[in-house]
């Protein structure tokens, strides 16, 4: 009893002295001096310009300014640096906002988080991360979600499909990483996505393989129906299928020697049966299909730590667009999943509102600019 009782005590000082920490937070709301703050890699000698600005519509004039790809056709490198930390036996969440205001048609519009020890000056895009996630849009064909995962050496993409948005609004993107292996992906705080890393990314080897010493025996018999030995083709089966027209005649102005010898033409015939086959009947020695047996596959270890990163410490844009014009905004990196569907209500919900009755004006009068 009293075991228990201290065990229950316990835990919920665990619970109330779980503190959220946030460990990254970017809103864009003190003019240039986000120029301090991000750094645009020189990999490159051509990358291209990140401006400040809330677009040609908005909800907020201020706080939806944001970081906006400035140049068509470029690559895009920039990123921030903040306080190294594990996200170890804690939640990992990431979440920002993106508006494709230029209605895009090819570009991506996700983050990477990069281990602390990134050189920023020399991101790229083959520079290791850790995590990549958000939206990709590339013609109508790539609309998706990533969420990839650098694991053990190799990046390991999601299994499933999530479709990402794809219309000129602001949208708030979110991935939570949980320390029992388990995610979630939400789209303007809506889950669209959970399940395990396990299952949904290829992180690990099989559990099962098929046992490589198991034969199917040659005496198996997986034919479930066969001919059935009794049944024989009836004597007046064959008859052709065509026949000349019995009801045809030689028409009277014919001369053979003109026209050449009469011939009636052809029609099907009504007694022809086709093609014969023997009755099918259940097989008598049918065992049932094969099932190859599985064995517990030796190269399969599990590992309870796969959501773990030990040092996460820059943000990135690392990106392509075609058509530029999307802005980023409102990044948020904490281990607390409620802290962060209160701050993506109180920012992106806040704000969107109001932008998507600017668009309803702007689809009813044309091109009339009614800023809120
Ligand atoms: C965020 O907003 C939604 C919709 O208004 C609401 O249901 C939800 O409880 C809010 N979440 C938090 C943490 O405030």
């Amino acid at each position: 009893m009293t075991v228990m009782f201290l065990l229950v005590i316990s835990m919920s000082i665990a619970l109330i002295t779980a503190e959220s920490s946030v460990y990254f937070r970017e809103q864009f709301e003190d003019g240039d001096a986000w120029k301090s703050r991000w750094v645009e890699s020189t990999h490159k000698s051509d990358y291209g310009k990140f401006v400040l600005s809330a677009g040609t519509f908005y909800g907020d004039a201020e706080k939806d300014k944001g970081l906006q790809t400035s140049q068509d056709a470029h690559f895009y490198a920039l990123s921030s640096r903040f306080k190294e930390f594990s996200n170890k036996h804690q939640p990992l969440v990431v979440q920002f906002t993106v508006k494709h205001e230029q209605s895009i048609d090819c570009g991506g519009g996700y983050i990477k988080l990069f281990p602390s020890d990134l050189k920023q000056e020399d991101m790229h895009g083959d520079s290791t991360y850790n995590i990549m996630f958000g939206p990709d849009i590339c013609g109508p064909g790539t609309k998706k979600v990533h969420v990839i995962f650098h694991y053990k050496g190799k990046n390991h993409l999601i299994n499933k499909d999530i479709r990402c948005k794809d219309d000129e609004h602001s949208h708030l993107y979110t991935l939570i990483v949980k320390p029992d292996n388990t995610y979630e992906v939400k789209i303007d705080n809506k889950k669209v996505e959970s399940g395990s890393l396990e299952d949904d990314w290829d992180f690990l080897p099989p559990k099962k393989i098929k046992d490589p010493d198991a034969r199917k025996p040659e005496d198996w018999d997986e034919r479930e129906k066969i001919d059935d030995p009794d049944d024989k083709k009836p004597e007046d089966w064959e008859k052709p299928e065509n026949i000349p027209d019995p009801d045809a005649k030689k028409p009277d102005d014919w001369d053979d020697e003109m026209d050449g010898e009469w011939e009636p033409p052809m029609v099907t015939n009504p007694e022809y049966k086709g093609e014969w086959k023997p009755k099918q009947i259940d097989n008598p020695v049918y065992k049932g299909k094969w099932v190859h047996p599985e064995i517990d596959n030796p190269e399969y270890t599990a590992d309870p730590e796969i959501y773990k990163y030990n040092s996460i410490g820059v943000i990135g844009l690392d990106l392509w667009q075609v058509k530029s014009g999307t802005i980023f905004d409102n990044f948020l990196i904490t281990n607390d999943p409620k802290l962060a569907e209160e701050v993506g209500n109180e920012t992106w919900g806040a704000t969107k509102v109001m932008d998507k009755k600017y668009l309803s004006i702007k689809t009813d009068q044309k091109e009339h600019a009614y800023y809120i």
